[in-house]
């Protein structure tokens, strides 16, 4: 098969707006097994032929060829994949065949007292073994009747999980139908969804800035991930999958070797991991756990370990299981990359929201192949229970590459002669008395307006790659610019003078005019950019991508941004995130700084609203009569046009919905005469976030 070109792909998703049925068809039958070829080369195989925009381009093609035909839609198309309505919780999932826990080898001998015991109950030679990496994500079963996936859920408690179908079906790596012609009629798949680290840095990152907490490690983040209501969120997230095991097959013959098992499930297009290896014995074992050990921090994703497993199955049965893990297998837990070194001083950092951070400043140390001299104490509260003194030996401990963290303090004696570290009273930068939050778990700032530590990281933000990407503008620019007195807002970014940055050290005119001509071609970022750019607590790059298609314009945002009912109808925003938006946009500085950016020139460049093709809006025309209670006439109708509905002036048989609102006059009359359904504001709030 050729391989397609980003190039070609954008032409034909020019084309699909304009495909005649015949030709969409014959396309659709390409692209649907092309696109599940590419996922698997991507994530089963680890070999793709193309690379993400073209994948996306394909993608979308087939988006549009299905928006134009629906009855192209195939049963296997991988648009399917993404649910797009949340679920209203999360149902029980029962395990047919218990999901197990292993036991656990800490260290190498007591890896081989485990080999003994094995080798003593066979009472013959070695059995072989199959070397795993311990992956550290969440551990899942996946339910194939007829080749097609059915459902999905976690582990739970080992009996009993919860139903995570919505979310599995969000990721790629797991294919939706299994690539063969004789499926079993019935197979429960095994194995691990992990959240890349990089993904995972990424999403911190961008929680972080959009004033949300991280995710402590990837696990948490793939558990919390899989449990979210709304597949969207899901969606959004890089999570991958590697098959480890089988639970129960009805109507095939499995091998007998559990390798051979994988290999099966790979060949179906599951993706099962590359350094799983073969071991003739106990000391080939080890050989294999600890040559995963040595790569375990060059890999995407964590491992915390490696799991050892006799490789014949009638073997495995002939051992069984005492309680509830299998005498068949082990987990070699990985040491912790934890190593002691002396707490030199704790630094107070200032962030974007005002967030004062305890650091730690230590003797420069090496952790799992990287040094390090920084850790994290997170907050007062943490502080309080290491009871810190300058010149403590402190155990730090870092896991993956997450930022490292000081773990506890090594008793030693006299060190309560040392000085005790205790938080600021005032704010490290500024002066201005610290505040705690209700919350209590966050020490601020309350100084939004002129503390410099928080100017500066709100303009390196706003400058950032995923704001408004102003280039050249960095971390030291940014310090320059604000300590010489030539930025105090966002906005002023705006009226830079060339000569007086020019003038600034290591500066000089070039530089200048680049940072000029970067600083106006960003004023016309699209408006999703330039909200993520405002820095408004809780919206980060989703939320602002949600806002800026459901609403199209910024004045559309600041009018509904005072209707709470109108925020929570965006799909994806809850009550806290629409309480923080209205927050954000009822504050005047706030609303000033907006302004100004606007009287200087930046766009907030509208992007066209999303229509809506499905749901219980779309295509259907409305007549909005009546003062509804807390909407204006206004956001009701770009509400049902943003959900793809039409807003009409009169009253006749083609209408679908009437809004009535109080004192609504002859136009609810007529409704009533022709029979056309009447709804109220919290009826049309129903129908628009169902629909
Ligand atoms: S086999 C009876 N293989 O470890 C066999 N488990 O305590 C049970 N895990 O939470 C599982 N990588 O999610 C197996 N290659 C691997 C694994 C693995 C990670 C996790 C699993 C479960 C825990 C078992």
């Amino acid at each position: 098969m050729t391989t397609t070109t980003a190039l070609e792909a954008e032409l034909h998703v020019k084309r699909a707006h304009e495909l005649p049925y015949e030709s969409a068809r014959e396309r659709v039958e390409v692209l649907v097994p092309e696109l599940i070829r590419h996922n698997r080369l991507y994530h089963a195989e680890d070999r793709a032929e193309i690379d993400d925009r073209t994948y996306d381009l394909l993608y979308r093609e087939l988006e549009i060829l299905e928006q134009r035909f629906s009855d192209l839609i195939r049963p296997d198309s991988p648009t399917l994949r993404v649910g797009d309505r949340p679920i209203d919780e999360l149902t029980p999932f029962p395990h047919r065949v218990p999901m197990l826990s292993l036991s656990n080898s800490l260290t190498e001998g007591e890896f081989l007292e485990f080999d003994a015991r094995v080798r003593k109950l066979l009472g013959s030679p070695s059995p072989t073994y199959h070397v795993e990496p311990k992956l550290d994500g969440l551990a899942c079963e996946l339910i194939y009747v007829h080749g097609q996936l059915e459902g999905a859920g976690t582990r739970g408690d080992g009996e009993t999980g919860e139903d995570v179908t919505h979310n599995i079906r969000t990721i790629r790596a797991i294919p939706s139908r299994l690539s063969t012609t004789t499926p079993p009629e019935r197979i429960s798949v095994r194995g691990e969804v992990l959240f890349p680290l990089e993904g995972f840095h990424r999403m911190n990152a961008e929680r972080l800035s959009s004033g949300q907490k991280a995710f402590e490690n990837p696990r948490n983040a793939a558990a919390g991930t899989l449990r979210q209501l709304d597949p969207r969120i899901a969606a959004a997230r890089p999570l991958t999958f590697f098959a480890y095991g089988i639970g129960e097959c009805d109507g095939f013959d499995l091998p007998q070797m559990h390798d051979e098992q994988l290999a099966l499930l790979a060949s179906w297009g599951l993706p099962v991991n590359p350094l799983n290896a073969a071991a003739a014995d106990g000391e080939q074992a080890l050989t294999a756990i600890r040559s995963l050990g040595a790569r375990r921090n060059e890999l995407p994703y964590e491992i915390d370990g490696a799991v050892v497993k006799v490789n014949d199955i009638q073997i495995q049965a002939k051992l069984g299981f005492v309680t509830r893990s299998p005498r068949w297998a082990t987990a070699f837990k990985f040491p912790p990359m934890r190593v002691t070194t002396r707490l030199e001083n704790v630094g107070f950092q200032v962030g974007r929201t005002g967030a004062v951070t305890p650091v730690a400043w230590l003797a420069p140390v090496r952790v799992g192949g990287v040094t390090v001299s920084r850790a994290t104490l997170h907050n007062a509260d943490e502080l309080e229970r290491l009871d810190l003194r300058i010149g403590d030996l402190v155990a730090v401990e870092r896991s993956g590459d997450v930022i490292p963290k000081v773990i506890l303090v090594v008793p030693e004696d006299g060190r309560e002669l040392r000085p005790k570290v205790t938080y600021p009273e005032r704010c490290p930068e500024c002066s201005t008395p610290l505040t705690r939050d209700a919350d209590a778990v966050a020490t601020r700032c309350p100084n939004t307006v002129t503390c410099p530590a928080q100017i500066r990281a709100a303009i390196r933000h706003f400058g950032s790659r995923i704001a408004m990407d102003i280039d050249g503008l960095g971390e030291k620019l940014v310090d320059q610019l604000v300590d010489a007195g030539l930025i105090r807002r966002v906005s002023d970014l705006y009226a830079l003078d060339l000569t007086a940055v020019a003038n600034l050290e290591r500066m000089g005119p070039r530089s200048a005019e680049n940072l000029l001509a970067a600083l106006e071609t960003s004023k016309s970022r699209p408006l999703d950019r330039a909200l993520v750019a405002l820095g408004i607590p809780q919206v980060g790059e989703t939320t602002a991508k949600d806002l800026a298609r459901h609403f199209g314009t910024l004045d559309q945002i600041l009018s509904a941004a005072s209707t709470p009912s109108a925020l929570s109808a965006v799909p994806g925003i809850g009550p806290i995130v629409a309480d923080a938006i209205q927050k954000f946009f009822s504050s005047d500085a706030n609303l000033t700084e907006i302004d100004c950016l606007r009287a200087r020139g930046v766009q907030f460049a509208p992007i066209a609203p999303a229509r809506a093709t499905s749901g219980a809006v779309s295509g259907k025309t409305f007549v909005l009569t009546g003062t509804l209670p807390t909407m204006s006439r206004d956001q009701a109708k770009a509400l049902i046009e943003a959900a793809g509905g039409k807003v009409s002036g009169s009253v006749s048989k083609k209408t679908d919905y009437v809004v009535a609102g109080a004192e609504a006059g002859s136009k609810l009359d007529k409704a009533q005469e022709l029979g056309v359904t009447i709804l109220d504001e919290a009826g049309l709030q129903t129908i628009l976030t169902s629909g």
